[in-house]
C-alpha cells in the first residue's frame, strides 16, 4: 500500500494544473494525461482504449482518487461504476498504468495470510453489483491469498458480446453472476467449458439450477418488481405504486418509467422474456411499444434505474426486488412492489469460459460460488439475492414469496438472440444508454 500511495504521489506531484473542465479532449502531461468524460464513457471502456485490456480499470479509478487528494480540481470517485460526463479522470500513461496493475497486484496478494497455497491469476468477468463483486472476490483471497484475481463489472448482455467477440482468445476465465438466460444462449454457442463440479451435489434443484452438460451453475435466485419513488407519490397523492405490467403503460406515468435496454442487461431482458411468456410472442411487441412511450430513457445496466428513480430522476423503475432493498437499505426513498398477475424471476449464473487461461483456478471459484459459505456472504455485501445451495438462507425469503411465473430459463436463453434484435429494431435502439 505504501508503495502504491508513493508511486501514486509522484504522478501526483508531477502533473500540472489545468483548469479547462468540459473539454473532452484529452491533456497530456507527464506520467499520464487529463481527460474529461464524455457520453457512453466507462472505465473499462477507457482502460481497454487506452491499455489494451479491460481489467486494467482500477488503474485509472484509483489514480483519479489519489489525484483528487491532492488537487481539488478532479473529483474523488466513489463507485467506480458511475462517472458523469464532464468530470476529470486522471489516465496514468503506459509505464504508470503497468507499475500500478503491479502495485495492485501484490496489494491483493497480501491481503490475506490464511490458507491454501495455490498461486495464479483468475480473469472474473462479474456481472453483480460492483459492491458484491469486490466483497466476494477479497473473501475468495481469504481463501486463496495467492490467486490473483482481476476483474471487471460488466452487465449481463455486454458480457456475453464481449465472450462471443473474444471466442478465439478469451480474455476471461470464469463468468460469475447475471441472469442464466445469457448462460444458455453462451452455451448454445459454444461459448462455456463444461465443469463437473463436485459442489453441485450442493443445489437445491440440480435440474433447474444447473446446465444438463454442466456448462453453467446456478448461485442466486431473485424476483423482478417495481421501485418507485415515495417523494413522487407524496407529491401525487392520487398514484399510487405500480402492481400491474399494465399500470406502467398508463398515461400517468408518461416519461417517468426508467427500464434498462435488454441487449446490454440481464435484468431487462428477464423483464422482456417475463411479458413474452405472460403475453405471447406476437402481443408482447404492442405491449412493450405502449411501455416504451412512458420510458424516460434505456439505461446500460439493470439496477442503474432504481438509483436514479432513488435520485428523482423518474417515478418507477423495473429492477430486480433485491436491488429495491439495497437501495432503501441505503436511504434512498424507495417503495417496493410487484406486478399481482404474476412477475419473473431470474437464476443467477456461474461458467467457465472454453479457452480460459486459467481453468484449474476457474474450477476453485466454481466450487467455492457453490459451497453454503460463500452464498451467505451476499447480504454482508447488500446483495439479498436467495441462495441455491442446501446449507444456506435466504436473507430476503419474502422476496421470492410473490406471484412468480414458470419462467423457461432454456425459452428464454434460446431466443435472447432473436427477443432482442426484435425489440432494438422495432422498440428502441441501443444508442445512448443511460449510464
Ligand atoms: C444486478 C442484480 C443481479 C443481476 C444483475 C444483472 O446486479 O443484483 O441479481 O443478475 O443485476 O445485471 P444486468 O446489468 O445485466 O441487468
Amino acid at each position: 500500500m505504501k508503495k502504491f500511495l508513493a508511486a501514486a504521489l509522484v504522478i501526483a506531484l508531477m502533473a500540472l494544473m489545468v483548469s479547462a473542465v468540459g473539454a473532452a479532449a484529452p491533456v497530456q502531461q507527464e506520467g499520464g494525461e487529463e481527460y474529461f468524460v464524455q457520453a457512453n464513457d466507462w472505465l473499462s471502456k477507457l482502460a481497454e482504449k487506452q491499455y489494451g485490456n479491460v481489467l486494467a480499470w482500477p488503474v485509472i479509478w484509483k489514480a483519479t482518487n489519489l489525484k483528487a487528494e491532492a488537487d481539488d480540481s478532479f473529483v474523488a470517485i466513489p463507485d467506480p461504476d458511475v462517472i458523469e460526463v464532464g468530470q476529470k479522470l486522471w489516465i496514468p500513461d503506459e509505464a504508470a498504468a503497468a507499475a500500478l496493475l503491479e502495485e495492485f497486484a501484490t496489494e491483493r496478494a497480501a491481503a490475506s495470510s490464511v490458507g491454501s497455497d495455490v498461486t495464479g491469476e483468475l480473469n472474473l468477468l462479474c456481472v453483480v453489483q460492483l459492491d458484491w463483486c469486490e466483497g466476494q472476490i477479497a473473501e475468495f483471497n481469504k481463501l486463496y491469498p495467492g490467486i490473483v484475481v482481476n476483474w471487471v463489472r460488466m452487465s449481463s448482455g455486454e458480457s456475453l458480446t464481449r465472450l462471443r467477440n473474444e471466442a478465439s482468445k478469451p480474455q476471461f476465465d470464469v463468468w460469475w453472476g447475471g441472469p442464466v438466460d445469457s448462460y444458455i444462449a453462451a452455451s448454445q454457442e459454444g461459448l462455456l467449458a463444461a465443469y463437473d463440479s463436485p459442489n453441485a451435489v450442493n443445489l437445491r434443484d440440480p435440474k433447474l439450477m444447473k446446465a444438463e452438460d454442466n456448462t453453467w451453475f446456478g448461485i442466486y435466485v431473485g424476483s423482478l418488481g417495481f421501485a418507485t419513488n415515495t417523494n413522487y407519490l407524496a407529491e401525487h397523492p392520487e398514484l399510487s405504486a405500480p402492481t400491474s405490467w399494465d399500470d406502467l403503460t398508463k398515461p400517468e406515468w408518461e416519461g417517468q418509467i426508467l427500464v434498462a435496454h435488454p441487449s446490454s442487461s440481464g435484468t431487462s431482458y428477464t423483464h422482456l422474456c417475463t411479458n413474452v411468456q405472460m403475453r405471447g410472442e406476437e402481443a408482447v411487441w404492442e405491449y412493450e411499444r405502449a411501455l416504451s412511450a412512458n420510458v424516460l430513457q434505456f439505461t446500460k445496466s439493470g439496477s442503474a434505474p432504481a438509483r436514479f428513480v432513488g435520485a428523482g430522476e423518474a417515478a418507477v423503475a423495473i429492477v430486480f426486488s433485491h436491488d429495491t432493498v439495497k437501495y432503501i437499505g441505503e436511504g434512498l426513498p424507495l417503495e417496493l412492489s410487484f406486478p399481482a398477475e404474476g412477475t419473473g424471476y431470474e437464476i443467477g449464473g456461474t461458467a467457465i469460459i472454453n479457452g480460459a487461461q486459467h481453468p484449474d483456478l476457474a474450477k476453485l471459484w466454481v466450487d467455492w460460488s457453490l459451497t453454503p459459505a460463500a452464498q451467505e456472504l451476499g447480504p454482508k455485501f447488500a446483495a439479498y439475492q436467495a441462495p441455491t445451495v442446501i446449507g444456506a438462507e435466504a436473507s430476503r425469503p419474502e422476496l421470492l414469496e410473490v406471484n412468480l411465473i414458470d419462467y423457461d430459463f432454456e425459452y428464454c436463453g434460446s431466443h435472447k438472440k432473436e427477443f432482442v434484435d426484435r425489440f432494438t429494431t422495432e422498440i428502441a435502439n441501443a444508442d445512448n444508454l443511460k449510464k
